[in-house]
């Protein structure tokens, strides 16, 4: 075990820091130097997937949030509906299914009940069915029609990281794969497999902060609550990020859409609220300083997190401003998740607690 650790204190920080080699693996045979993406285990399929009526992504937990952080994206590329589902939700709902959509199942494990319930459902429905696993020979791989293999390497620690930005990226490809022919896409499509290509040299710049994060999680690791706050692109970043800290470190933590602000929970921020705000030069750029306003005005004194372009001006006064490297909009999520999982590990690891085995949960759950 020593040596499976190296220098890592445990799996969980080992993966947090695996993640510049992980996100390689995902992408190596893929993304190819001619700027062609090739997905293997789909390839036969790519010409009845895009025919479809919709695309279905279905998961529990992390792999989720990985849909929702893509789904704007593979809109965008593909200019199909997406729709998201929950799985357990998915099953008791019952909801209608058809010979023309295509159902895609995410899962670290492939070994999930409730997604492999949805999965079954979806098959018997006639719905093509594609998995996208990190465990090759899982239930989900054998069941689906086809996949794509994350390849992140096996993940010990039961709070799920370097599979969540292999899943992010598999489906990130996948919308590349989906729009190969699509010309008024081209530039588009040129500018986010450069921004693939530096994917891991901007996870190493980030894994440099480690200490920065520490030094936060020592103000606020004590707290009751915390809110983590983000819209476009990085609300999955909000959600995962609050996920890892309510798992490890059993705080109460909210993902929030900053966009529902004034619709709710704006009543609680005041001076004493411990807040994160995800805020980067993209599209909701400005809706997002709307929101660092309200908040401030209610005495807010939020940490950020922000990529390297957003000017030091408008982020003036704020006590912690974590600066990730700047790329693509809908690669950027992958990297602002990383100072999260960082501040989960530093958060729980204050509190004395386990961060590979967290209390009362499994890495994989394989009962309803
Ligand atoms: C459990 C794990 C989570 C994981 C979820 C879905 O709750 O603790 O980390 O995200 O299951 O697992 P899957 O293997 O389907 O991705």
């Amino acid at each position: 075990q020593q040596i499976m650790m190296g220098n890592f204190q445990t799996y969980m920080q080992k993966e947090i820091f695996e993640q510049t080699e992980s996100v390689v693996n995902t992408m190596r045979g893929r993304v190819l130097p001619s700027g062609e993406v090739v997905l293997g285990g789909i390839k036969e399929f790519v010409p009845d997937i895009k025919r479809c009526r919709r695309l279905i992504m279905v998961a529990c937990g992390t792999s989720y949030n990985s849909a929702i952080a893509c789904r704007q994206i593979i809109e965008e590329l593909t200019e199909l509906p997406v729709v998201l589902e929950l799985a357990s939700d998915f099953l008791d709902r019952e909801t209608p299914i058809f010979r023309d959509d295509v159902s895609i199942f995410i899962s670290q494990s492939g070994e999930t009940a409730d997604t492999l319930g949805a999965l079954r459902y979806c098959k018997q429905h006639g719905a093509l069915v594609i998995g996208v696993t990190n465990t090759v020979g899982s239930s989900i791989c054998r069941e689906s029609h086809c996949g794509i293999h994350i390849n992140a390497g096996p993940e010990i620690g039961v709070a799920s990281t370097k599979a969540y930005t292999s899943q992010m990226l598999s489906l990130l490809m996948l919308a590349l794969v989906l729009s190969e022919d699509r010309k008024s896409a081209e530039a588009r499509r040129a500018d986010i497999i450069d921004a693939l290509n530096k994917l891991s040299g901007h996870i190493s710049e980030i894994l440099k902060l480690d200490s920065e994060v520490k030094e936060i999680a020592k103000e606020i690791f004590k707290e009751k609550s915390l809110l983590v706050m983000g819209r476009g692109f990085n609300f999955a970043t909000c959600l995962e990020g609050a996920l890892k800290i309510k798992e490890l470190s059993y705080m109460h933590c909210e993902g929030i859409m900053s966009g529902e602000l004034k619709h709710g929970p704006l009543a609680m921020v005041d001076e004493h609220l411990a807040i994160v705000m995800v805020i980067c030069k993209d599209n909701v750029y400005k809706k997002s300083l709307n929101a660092l306003q309200q908040v401030l005005a209610r005495g807010g004194r939020p940490i950020i997190i922000a990529d390297s372009s957003v000017p030091a001006d408008d982020l003036a006064g704020m006590p912690h401003v974590l600066r990730v490297p700047m790329t693509v909009d809908c690669v950027q999520n992958i990297l602002t998740v990383i100072p999260l999982q960082l501040l989960s590990y530093h958060i729980a690891d204050l509190n004395g607690l386990n961060v590979d085995r967290p209390r009362n949960l499994a890495k994989s759950v394989t009962v309803e």
